[in-house]
């Protein structure tokens, strides 16, 4: 009768260690949201709007930063915008992936070769704001920085 009961047991934790490793790999195999959108990350600088990497007036106090990233930059690099401006950042990769994330601001963001990352952020209080990869990407991902002057 006490078998019953440890082998019942030891099943029972058995059981439960392969609900544990399943749901983490299906969490894992999620990867990132479906409703991202794709890009041929082999036909970067061939697909618009990347083919033109830059910033873009889109609106009184709006801008469209269009972005790439690769080892060890930010394309384009050193933004500057006016105070106040709400700036739309549309990223992909060319190569592994790196993050995005500004110092000073809640953008903290993934990207992802073959994905393409939409953020937006409004920089109400001038000053020059750090831009780091905060994702490891290689051996030069300590220098992978730039920064968004707001004046
Ligand atoms: Cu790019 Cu770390």
């Amino acid at each position: 009768r006490d078998e019953k009961v440890w082998l019942t047991l030891s099943f029972g934790m058995i059981m439960a260690f392969m609900l544990i490793t399943g749901y983490q790999t299906f969490a894992l195999e999620m990867g990132p949201p479906s409703n991202m959108e794709t890009i041929d990350p082999q036909k970067v600088d061939e697909t618009a709007p990347f083919d033109k990497p830059g910033i873009t007036q889109i609106g009184e106090n709006e801008y469209e930063v269009v972005m790439t990233l690769e080892i060890f930059s930010f394309n384009p690099s050193n933004i500057e915008v006016p105070a106040g401006s709400t700036v739309h950042f549309i990223m992909t990769s060319k190569d592994v992936v790196h993050g995005f994330q500004v110092a000073g601001t809640n953008l903290n963001a993934m990207v992802m070769p073959g994905h393409i990352q939409r953020i937006s952020q409004t920089f109400d209080k001038p000053g020059d704001y750090l831009v780091l990869c905060n994702e490891y990407c290689g051996a030069g991902h300590q220098m992978m920085a730039t920064t968004i002057t707001v004046k």
